[in-house]
């Protein structure tokens, strides 16, 4: 929806190619600001979106070598501290949708709760 993501220096793009990716992008930059310092902590901080959610700016993090282990993915999900009522949880455990910033393992794909009930795509 928003790959490839352009890196460039402490920067990360995401430009959304559909209507998913402007919804994926508006839903992290809200998810982000709305969220208490302990959950913060776990997220890739977004810097900026655009009021359609066609471009987003997180800070950019090294890539995970290697997927979370059981354990690690578990603390996350702990720490996260799901209430009833609220979006789901947004993080998968895949190598890909994390990174490290700052010392800390962030999420850089927070946004699957944004459309996971939507139908189908049609593109
Ligand atoms: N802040 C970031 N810093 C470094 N790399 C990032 C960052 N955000 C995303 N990436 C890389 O770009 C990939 C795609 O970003 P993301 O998962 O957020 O978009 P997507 O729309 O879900 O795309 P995909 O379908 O490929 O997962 C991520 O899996 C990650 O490897
Ligand atoms: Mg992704």
């Amino acid at each position: 929806m928003r790959s490839p993501v352009v890196v460039l220096g402490r920067f990360a793009f995401k430009f959304a190619r559909d209507a998913r990716g402007r919804a994926s992008n508006l839903y992290e930059a809200k998810l982000y600001r709305s969220a208490n310092v302990t959950r913060r902590a776990l997220l890739c901080p977004v810097l900026w979106v655009s009021r359609n959610g066609f471009v987003q700016i997180m800070r950019a993090a090294k890539p995970l070598a290697k997927m979370m282990s059981y354990d690690q993915y578990v603390d996350v999900v702990d720490a996260w501290d799901y209430m009833p009522g609220e979006d789901s949880c947004p993080f998968e455990p895949k190598a890909s949708d994390w990174g490290w910033l700052d010392g800390r393992m962030v999420a850089l794909d927070y946004s699957t709760p944004a459309w996971e009930s939507d139908e189908p795509a049609a593109t």
